[in-house]
């Protein structure tokens, strides 16, 4: 396959890192397109895993034979490396967590539960994944408390006038996606973290889709949460991490409760360990914690600031070839101004008709709603096809995207 050298990148010498983009299915190859749902992982994190199973696994916090200890040591110092990552440098601050979803359920339950009720508010957007706007939603029924959504503009971006005047004194919780998984759309989040710590809520940033390609400081967003998962960024699946400021962590009650997370235990009752360990209950994912500092690890040699260069060029010019159709409708703000994704809909074709389509070509994106069923609503459609970019993908794999939705147009005219 024909490889561009970017002056960021040498994606020539990235692809080589990742054996599945070898892939062909008939003698066609594969264009992976779906990096917004999960991205590829380098052999360095694969290895990360191997090393780990080969050479030193045993449980952490338990044993203290030699194996356990190593393992305990990698494990904790991979909490450093994923902290460091998105700007913080306190161990205290970094609970890893089954992915963003059980990073938000975390919050949710451990301070929402206790802290909301009648009265109070939760402000979301429009635009949340599931993974906020179902465990927000759940969690205020329970507790008496309302939420209310930021609406979009008609081009797809926060109405922060709407904003301002949803977010008041009754507010207690904004939780806001960084990165549109569907629109695209870059949340001014600082700002709005300023906002609602104006009025002394808490500001909770779902950075699934922005830590995998932006670089991110925690600190210079000012927001009190920050959850991400590994395998949105060359990471394995089955791990995330929940950044918290920690005087916020330390006046949470635990999430789960068993080994681990305890400090003194009675027939009676218990005490909490320590930051972050109080919020790891029972026996964690100890390779996909270490193999999750290795994914960073990478990120960071490749350069975040070529990631991003590179993933917005491919974005523009994904977004200019399918904006050549008049029958394409694409959603989310201008083609300069996004996340690395585009989602859109092909005039009277499905978009699972249209992913089913241009897969014979060996083009993998996703259809469907990508879990934001109500920002559809507000879209006033069912379902779109998204495709989404990372460090590996080329121009010309966008191209047979683009001939490939031309060919479902004649399929369907
Ligand atoms: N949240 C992931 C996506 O947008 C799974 O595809």
């Amino acid at each position: 396959m024909g490889v561009q050298e970017s002056d960021a990148l040498d994606v020539a010498a990235i692809r080589d890192e990742f054996p599945v983009l070898d892939r062909e299915f008939d003698g066609t190859p594969l264009r992976y397109l779906d990096n917004a749902a999960t991205a590829q992982t380098p052999k360095r994190v694969v290895e990360a895993i191997v090393d780990y199973y080969y050479g030193y696994n045993a449980n952490v916090h338990r044993g203290i034979h030699e194996l356990s200890q190593e393992a305990s040591i990698a494990y904790e110092e991979a909490h450093d490396t994923v902290g460091e990552f998105v700007g913080t440098d306190r161990r205290e601050e970094v609970v890893f967590t089954k992915n963003t979803t059980e990073a938000m359920n975390l919050v949710a339950y451990a301070w929402g539960l206790n802290e909301l009720g009648p009265g109070d508010e939760v402000v979301l957007t429009e635009m949340e994944h599931h993974a906020s706007l179902v465990t927000w939603q759940q969690i205020a029924k329970r507790t008496g408390a309302t939420c209310k959504y930021v609406p979009i503009t008609d081009e797809g971006y926060l109405d922060m006038e709407a904003a301002r005047d949803l977010i008041t004194d009754d507010t207690e919780m904004v939780s806001v996606v960084h990165v549109s998984n569907t629109l695209g759309t870059v949340n001014p989040v600082r700002e709005l973290t300023d906002i609602a710590h104006d009025h002394g809520a808490y500001a909770f940033v779902d950075g699934a889709q922005s830590a995998p390609h932006h670089p991110v400081d925690v600190t210079d967003i000012g927001c009190d949460f920050f959850a991400f998962s590994a395998h949105k960024m060359c990471g394995p699946t089955g791990i995330g991490a929940l950044y918290g400021r920690e005087e916020v962590l330390e006046e949470m009650e635990p999430y789960l409760y068993g080994g681990d997370m305890i400090r003194k235990v009675t027939f009676e009752d218990s005490t909490w360990n320590e930051l972050p360990w109080k919020f790891e209950a029972g026996t964690p994912s100890i390779a996909q914690g270490i193999a999750f500092a290795e994914a960073c690890e990478y990120l960071e040699d490749v350069g975040q600031d070529a990631i991003e260069r590179h993933d917005r060029e491919l974005t523009e010019y994904a977004y200019d070839r399918l904006s050549e159709f008049d029958d394409i409708d694409i959603y989310g703000p201008p083609g300069d101004d996004r996340g690395a994704l585009v989602s859109f809909n092909l005039e009277g074709v499905h978009a699972h008709d249209l992913a089913s389509i241009v897969n014979d070509d060996g083009v993998a994106i996703r259809a469907g709603d990508h879990c934001t069923q109500p920002l559809h609503d507000v879209l006033g459609v069912g379902a779109s096809a998204r495709a989404s970019f990372y460090l590996y993908n080329t121009r010309e794999e966008i191209d047979v995207l683009v001939e490939a939705v031309d060919e479902a147009r004649q399929l369907f005219a």
